[in-house]
C-alpha cells in the first residue's frame, strides 16, 4: 500500500453545506483494521488507516457503534451511549482520531441507536431489579402477559429478527423488543429517555463529531394504548404516521428537538435517518431541515442492474429532495445487506423489492446461480453510476476492493442474531444473515488476517480475500481500487451545482445517459451487448473499452464511462 503523506487538507466544503455531495465511508469498527492484534478492529486501527482513506478521496466517515457493548447485535446494543468499548478503544483515542481525520479534510458521523438500548444498560438493570410498576420501569416498554397467570406474551408479535419481540422477566412482567432479546425497546414517552439522547448528542457534538447517523429512526415513537392489537392486526394497519409501533407522525417531534440542538453548532450538525417507510413522501419528512435534514434512500440497494428501474428511483428521488430542499442518498451496499458484486451476480429479482439485500441462497447452497464475475462488472458500473449523481453516497467498507460477501462461514462461527433466531428458509434479511458483509478486510496479500491485525480476525476470510486485498489492487491498473480512487477525485472536481439533465438522445432500452453541469456525461449500458460509445472526452470507464470492427469504440455492457463534452 501507499502511505500518502499527511500534507494539506483536500479543499473541503467545510460550509454548513458539507454534506450534500458527500461521499461518505461506512466504517464497521470491529472489522476494519486492529491496532492492537486481539483479532478485533478498533480506534489504533483506524488512525493508522486514515492515510488510506485521504488517498481514497472520501469526504466523510460514518462509524457504525463504537460504544461499550456485548455485541448481542454488532454493537447495535449499547450498554453505555458515552463511552467507547474497551475492546475498541478510550475516549483518548477518540478525539485523537477526530482529529487526525479533521486533519486530512474528512469528517466524521457517529451512530445513535436511540430505539432501543441493550439489556446491560444501567436503566434496564434497574428497571430489572424495581418492582413491577416502579418508575424504573417506566423508561421501557413492561406489559403484563396474558393467560390465567400472565405466562403468555402481553401480544404475539414478532421481532425484526424472528422470535417472539417480548421476553418475561423472573417476577413475571414481560418486556418489549423490537430486534434482540437483548435489545429492549425504550419509552419515548418518558421525559428522561428525552434528556438523555440530548446529552448523548450534546456529548459527541463537543468532541468534534459532524453529524450523527440515526438507527431505526422510524421506531421511536409507539403510542400502544391498553389493548394491544394482534400481530395480524399491526399489520392490516396503514403505516400512514397512525400505526401504533411504526412511521408515527409524532415522532418528529424529537426530531425537532434534535434540531434545536443540532443548529447550536456550527457548522450546524448533520443527521442522516435510517428509517423503512412506506413511500418516498413519509421519507421526505425525516430529511425536512427541521428534522434530522437526511435520509437513507434504500431504493437502488432493492433494485435488479436495470436501466429503467434506475431511471425511475433516480427521477423519484431527486424530484422527493427537491421538495424537501435536502439531497438525497445513495446506497448500494451497507452492514446490513448483501454485498452488490454478488446481489448483482445472482438471478434478476424482476424488481420484486427484497427488504435489505437479496435471497441469495440458491438452492444447493450459497454458491448456486452467483456469477461472480458479472456481479463485480455490474457493481463498478453500479458504484459510477452513483457518484456522478447529484446526493450524498454512502459507501461501505470493502466495496472500493470489489469484495463479495462471504458464503464460507460455518455456522458455529456466525454472529448475527438475525441467523440464530432464525431456521433456514424463515431467515429475514438475506437467508445467512449479516456476518458475509462484515468479515475484516483484506489489507495486503498474505500474512495473519490479510494484515487485518496480528492476532487473527474474528470471522473468518476466505483464501480468495487475496486477490481483492489492498496490496494486491493498490496501483494496478484497472483494479476496483483505482477505479473508486479516479472516480472519487473526478467527482469532487467536476461536482458543481445538484442539476441533472437526462441525455434523452443516448438513453434507451438498456441505456440509461445524463449530464451533469460542466459537459459531465455518464452513460451506463445495463445490457449485455456493447453500444457504440458516445462522443467526448473519455474520463474513466468502469470496464475496458471495446474497438468495433470499424475501428470505432464500443460501451461494453455492464460497464459506465464517463465523457466530458466540450462545451460547443
Ligand atoms: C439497524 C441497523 C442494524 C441493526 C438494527 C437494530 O437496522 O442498521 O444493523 O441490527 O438497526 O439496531
Ligand atoms: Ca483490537
Amino acid at each position: 500500500m501507499t502511505t500518502a503523506p499527511l500534507t494539506a487538507p483536500p479543499a473541503t466544503r467545510s460550509d454548513a453545506d458539507w454534506w450534500r455531495q458527500a461521499a461518505v465511508y461506512q466504517i464497521y469498527p470491529r472489522s476494519f483494521a486492529d491496532g492492537n492484534g486481539d483479532g478485533i478492529g478498533d480506534l489504533r486501527g483506524i488512525i493508522s488507516r486514515i492515510p488510506y482513506l485521504a488517498e481514497l478521496g472520501v469526504d466523510a466517515v460514518w462509524l457504525s457503534p463504537f460504544y461499550p457493548s456485548a455485541l448481542a447485535d454488532g454493537g447495535y446494543d449499547v450498554d453505555h451511549y458515552r463511552d467507547v468499548d474497551p475492546t475498541i478503544g478510550t475516549l483518548e483515542e477518540f478525539d485523537e482520531m477526530v482529529t487526525a481525520l479533521h486533519g486530512v479534510g474528512i469528517k466524521l458521523i457517529v451512530d445513535v441507536v436511540p430505539n432501543h438500548s441493550s439489556d446491560r444498560h444501567e436503566w434496564f438493570r434497574e428497571a430489572l431489579s424495581a418492582p413491577k410498576g416502579s418508575p424504573a420501569r417506566e423508561r421501557y416498554i413492561f406489559r403484563d402477559g396474558r393467560g390465567e397467570h400472565g405466562e403468555e406474551p402481553p401480544a404475539d408479535w414478532t421481532s425484526i429478527f424472528s422470535g417472539p419481540a417480548w421476553t418475561r422477566v423472573p417476577d413475571g412482567q414481560w418486556y418489549l423488543h423490537s430486534f434482540a432479546t437483548e435489545q429492549p425497546d425504550f419509552n419515548w414517552k418518558h421525559p428522561e429517555v428525552h434528556e438523555d439522547f440530548l446529552r448523548t448528542l450534546r456529548f459527541w457534538s463537543d468532541r468534534g463529531v459532524d453529524g450523527f447517523r440515526i438507527d431505526v429512526a422510524h421506531g421511536l415513537s409507539k403510542d400502544l394504548g391498553e389493548v394491544l392489537p394482534s400481530s395480524a392486526e399491526l399489520k392490516a394497519m396503514p403505516k400512514d404516521g397512525t400505526h401504533p409501533l411504526w412511521d408515527r407522525d409524532d415522532v418528529h417531534e424529537i426530531y425537532a428537538e434534535w434540531r434545536e440542538l443540532f443548529d447550536q453548532y456550527e457548522p450546524p450538525r448533520i443527521a442522516v435517518a435510517e428509517a423503512w417507510v412506506e413511500t418516498p413522501e413519509r421519507r421526505a419528512k425525516y430529511a425536512s431541515p427541521e428534522g434530522l435534514g437526511q435520509a437513507f434512500n434504500f431504493d437502488l440497494m432493492e433494485a435488479d442492474f436495470d436501466a429503467g428501474h434506475f431511471r425511475d428511483i433516480v427521477a423519484d428521488n431527486l424530484a422527493q429532495s427537491a421538495v424537501t430542499g435536502s439531497s438525497t442518498t445513495w446506497v448500494f451496499s451497507n452492514h446490513d445487506g448483501v454485498r452488490h458484486a454478488t446481489r448483482y451476480g445472482l438471478p434478476p429479482r424482476a424488481g420484486r423489492p427484497v427488504k435489505q439485500g437479496a435471497q441469495w441462497v440458491a438452492a444447493g447452497g450459497p454458491e448456486d446461480g452467483i456469477d461472480r464475475e458479472l456481479g463485480l462488472r455490474r457493481a463498478r458500473a453500479a458504484t459510477m453510476l452513483e457518484l456522478a449523481l447529484p446526493g450524498s453516497a454512502y459507501l461501505y467498507q470493502g466495496e472500493e476492493l470489489g469484495l463479495h460477501e462471504v458464503a464460507e462461514i460455518p455456522d458455529e462461527q456466525r454472529q448475527d442474531p438475525a441467523f440464530w433466531r432464525t431456521t433456514a428458509g424463515d431467515r429475514g434479511f438475506d437467508g445467512l444473515g449479516r456476518d458475509g458483509c462484515r468479515v475484516p478486510l483484506p489489507w495486503t496479500r498474505s500474512g495473519s488476517s490479510f494484515g487485518f491485525g496480528e492476532g487473527g480476525a474474528h470471522l473468518p476470510q476466505p483464501a480468495w480475500f487475496a486477490d481483492f486485498s489492498v496490496e494486491a489492487e493498490d496501483g494496478a491498473a484497472g483494479s476496483t481500487l483505482e477505479m473508486y480512487r479516479e472516480a472519487l477525485r473526478l467527482r469532487g472536481e467536476l461536482q458543481g451545482e445538484e442539476s441533472l439533465e437526462w441525455d434523452e438522445a443516448l438513453s434507451g432500452g438498456d441505456v440509461l445517459a445524463f449530464e451533469r453541469p460542466g459537459g459531465w456525461l455518464s452513460v451506463t449500458n445495463f445490457g449485455a451487448q456493447p453500444v457504440a460509445l458516445p462522443v467526448g472526452e473519455v474520463l474513466l470507464a468502469s470496464g475496458e473499452l471495446e474497438a468495433a470492427a470499424d475501428g470505432t469504440s464500443q460501451l461494453p455492457g455492464a460497464t459506465t464511462v464517463w465523457l466530458r463534452r466540450s462545451e460547443a
